[in-house]
């Protein structure tokens, strides 16, 4: 694929963690930094998509000719994922979405039990953003990429989600080893698809994206390309 392989093209991408509350003060959240899905938005802007990164809370500069839509919860990311889909050719699921928010946001802050030496939270599941956005109707759906952190049997586990969310492709990213995954700068990923699984090996996440850009292109104009 060239440098412009994605030319016309319109690109939307999640990334960073959410952040779902417990109360005014406190959410719960993860370690995601944002940098894989930053790169990848920038590399896709390079191949010459129109992209647009929606966006956890992370502390990284938007990639030159990006646009940017800042969320902080899993249902805000959802509805702002969905809000004129029908112009995204391929949507990236970087993003590390809570899969759980607290049943009740408190209105107040939550004070400290005296005598009491613990504290149950009751979580209710967040809605998946990636199997929603792959669930649309053949008008509706762009091609769909998901990622899959896992910390063993990565390839299993990530087929295994690439069916069962009826992706497109996913991206397996063992965030067990040291030096990669979450909140590193290296990444080192498997890309899974229905009859195709190829490793790339560790590398810059932002060297990676532009990889991963070129085989996402291929597959998308060609799914039968290896
Ligand atoms: O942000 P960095 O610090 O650079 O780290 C990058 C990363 C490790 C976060 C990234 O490479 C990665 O693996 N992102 C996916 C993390 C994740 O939550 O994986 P998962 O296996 O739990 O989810 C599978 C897929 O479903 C992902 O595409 C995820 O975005 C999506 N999902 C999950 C839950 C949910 N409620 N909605 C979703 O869309």
């Amino acid at each position: 694929p060239t440098s412009q392989s994605l030319q016309g093209k319109t690109v939307w991408i999640t990334a960073g963690p959410t952040r779902e509350a417990l109360d005014p003060v406190r959410f719960i959240s993860n370690h995601s930094s944002g940098k894989m899905g930053f790169a990848l938005a920038q590399a896709a802007s390079e191949a010459g998509a129109q992209v647009r990164l929606i966006c956890g809370p992370v502390s990284l500069p938007t990639p030159v000719g990006v646009e940017r839509v800042n969320v902080e919860s899993a249902e805000q990311m959802l509805s702002a994922s969905l809000d004129g889909i029908q112009h995204c050719d391929i949507f990236i699921a970087a993003a590390a979405v809570a899969d759980y928010r607290a049943a009740e946001v408190a209105e107040h802050k939550i004070k400290k039990q005296s005598g009491k030496d613990s504290l149950a939270l009751s979580l209710i599941k967040n809605p998946d953003i990636v199997a929603t956005v792959a669930a649309l109707t053949p008008d509706l759906r762009p091609f769909t990429v998901g990622f899959a952190a896992e910390t063993r049997d990565v390839i299993e586990y990530a087929q295994d989600k690439l069916a069962r969310k009826k992706l497109d492709m996913i991206i397996a990213n063992d965030v067990s080893a040291e030096g990669i995954g979450f909140n590193s700068d290296d990444n080192a990923v498997t890309l899974v698809r229905p009859h195709h699984v190829l490793t790339l090996p560790r590398a810059s996440k932002h060297e990676l994206a532009r990889k991963l850009i070129e085989h996402l292109a291929a597959a998308y104009y060609d799914p039968a390309t290896p």
